[in-house]
């Protein structure tokens, strides 16, 4: 069903205005669906307001309709390191590249959707907006980024949107107000900034005796919440800050843990609840330490975040939370009013849902891995895994919210083949996966490669996948227990060992999906894909890079990596 949405291009039928009415078109490029949601709703609201209005994924753009464009809404998230989302790599490039056309006909704005954790925050939306620019195109209103909390600033921008196209839209001040406002009746929705109290009804490490790791299988109840999720979705829960660190920053200031501070929608808190449950305090951020070293009046600090000590920060921020930064500049007794105020609200952690709801009506699982590390001399804790790990029990309650996610999906033709690449807790969605084929008596082949450290201790729900095999929902499996043998062994040395049939299957229109760690994982998989697609396909690097893209286009290579 997610999948109709995709090449979604709204027109708006007869429209009764005197002047001819303006058109608009609404381009997003989205991993996650936040910016592919917003579209969606400023594009009805567009319509609402008498524009003709198209809304498209940019993968489903044809890019030669740009000319004929009069205006151009973007809005697009940013991944990793400052990439675009899937489906918008093609349009990215294309605007890019020298193919890209004159636009000095061409209005524009951009939404940029992102998290200022990350260095390269909201890259892609800066890229679109200076490329269109240099293209000719007239910036109707400023580049909007947002944090993870991007309601209001979307919203914000939407209205200024509005008024700058101008005529065709009477109530349009009104619409993009009434746009983030809760709905006014009926049952609540629940959603990111309205998350549903989820009965937490099992926890349990799924890792043996002796393992180096942990890693939660959590079950939580959503009766009653009318949500309703698919495979391939995540579940965002808002997690506590550990209360250790809490004390340990409330001591070394010198505050007053009862003292009233303002926490948000919230209201006032007494301190230590709004450092606990509302303000973000393990990461550091650039506009956090600008702030911070204004209000601290630190020499200190503010040589740090001089221009030329740009690589020192960077190699400061990793790693280090709000302790450290307080003790490491003697930043003792800033007022904690003043002080909170600099901080921004706790994101919340999504997990990739680890079940299919036609197999647990009314629950959501997850798998969790519990991060622990040392580092300067302190025991450091994963804000939500260890809370998951050492803070809930089965009763209590977590606040939590859907994130769909139609860039990672199951085909819509149950007789695909599906080949699923997820070592460690990358394997989540693929129980959510099979347990949906299960469910579905779906026909499609399905082959799964797993890996973790060692086979005693970390084979996660390895009963399950045997059952599975047996029953043959699953198919084939292949496993890489990298720290069972002398020489590591990973995912995609399984997958190259059986290149030839794995280029069978890609040949009979098999659907990838990989999922768990970017960084090294997802891209040694990748390339794995294209040595397979070389060595059997007989393909150049340069096609099978090509046959990739495309398969990514056509959704049947999909990623969930993190
Ligand atoms: P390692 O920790 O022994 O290096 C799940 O975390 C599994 O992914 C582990 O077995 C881990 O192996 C492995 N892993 C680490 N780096 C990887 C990479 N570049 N590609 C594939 N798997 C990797």
């Amino acid at each position: 069903a997610a999948a109709a949405v995709q090449a979604a291009s709204v027109q708006a039928a007869a429209v009764p205005v005197k002047a001819a009415p303006k058109e608009v078109t609404v381009l997003f490029g989205s991993q996650t669906d936040n910016a592919k949601g917003l579209a969606k709703k400023f594009a009805k609201q567009l319509e609402e307001d008498g524009f003709i209005t198209t809304l498209s994924a940019m993968s489903d753009y044809k890019t030669n309709n740009l000319k004929k464009t009069s205006n151009l809404l973007i809005l697009v998230s940013t991944h990793g390191e400052g990439e675009p989302p899937d489906n918008a790599i093609a349009f990215h490039e294309f605007l890019h590249s020298k193919r890209a056309p004159e636009l000095s006909s061409l209005n524009y704005s951009v939404l940029a959707l992102g998290d200022l954790s990350y260095e390269f925050y909201c890259q892609t939306g800066k890229d679109f907006d200076k490329r269109l620019e240099e293209l000719g195109a007239n910036r109707i209103v400023p580049r909007q980024d947002c944090d993870v909390d991007f309601g209001e600033p979307a919203a914000e921008w939407m209205k200024a949107v509005l008024a700058a196209l101008g005529e065709s839209a009477p109530a349009a001040e009104a619409a993009a107000i009434a746009a983030v406002s809760e709905p006014a009746s009926g049952q609540p929705e629940y959603s990111r900034s309205y998350p549903f109290q989820a009965e937490v009804l099992e926890n349990l490490n799924l890792n043996g005796r002796g393992s180096d790791r942990e890693t939660r299988h959590i079950e939580l109840s959503l009766e009653g919440s009318n949500l309703s999720y698919e495979p391939g979705d995540s579940l965002g829960v808002f997690p506590e800050n550990h209360p250790q660190l809490v004390d340990e920053l409330i001591q070394y200031m010198g505050w007053k843990p009862g003292e009233e501070v303002e926490a948000g929608k919230n209201g006032a808190l007494p301190l230590r609840e709004a450092l606990l449950r509302y303000y973000e305090i393990t990461v550091l951020t650039k506009p956090l330490l600008e702030q911070i070293a204004k209000l601290a009046q630190s020499s200190g600090l503010n040589e740090l975040l001089a221009p030329e000590h740009k690589q020192e920060l960077r190699s400061y921020v990793e790693g280090r939370d709000l302790l450290d930064l307080v003790q490491d500049y003697s930043l003792k007794g800033a007022p904690a009013g003043e002080f909170v105020k600099a901080l921004r609200k706790i994101p919340a952690r999504l997990y990739s849902i680890a079940s299919s709801s036609k197999a647990y009506p009314d629950e959501v699982h997850l798998t969790v891995r519990t991060v622990r590390y040392e580092n300067g001399g302190r025991q450091r804790y994963g804000v939500c895994s260890v809370q998951l790990a050492e803070r809930t029990q089965q009763g209590d309650k977590l606040p939590v919210f859907i994130q769909s996610n139609s860039n990672f999906k199951l085909p819509e033709n149950p007789d695909t083949p599906v080949i699923m690449i997820g070592p460690g807790t990358g394997v989540a969605p693929f129980r959510a996966f099979l347990g949906e084929r299960e469910e579905t008596e779906a026909a499609g082949k399905t082959w799964l490669f797993y890996g973790d450290q060692h086979f005693f201790t970390d084979f996660l729900y390895q009963v399950e996948w045997q059952r599975w095999l047996e029953s043959g929902v699953l198919t084939r499996m292949d496993v890489a227990f990298s720290r069972d043998t002398d020489k590591k062994v990973y995912v995609q040395h399984r997958m190259l060992e059986k290149a030839r049939e794995l280029y069978q299957w890609i040949q009979e229109g098999a659907a990838v999906y990989v999922c768990g760690d970017e960084k090294r994982m997802a891209h040694d998989v990748h390339n794995a894909l294209a040595a397979i697609l070389e060595q059997e396909g007989g393909l150049s690097p340069e096609e099978a890079s090509e046959y990739l893209l495309n398969m990514q286009q056509q959704k049947r290579y999909q990623r969930d990596v993190y």
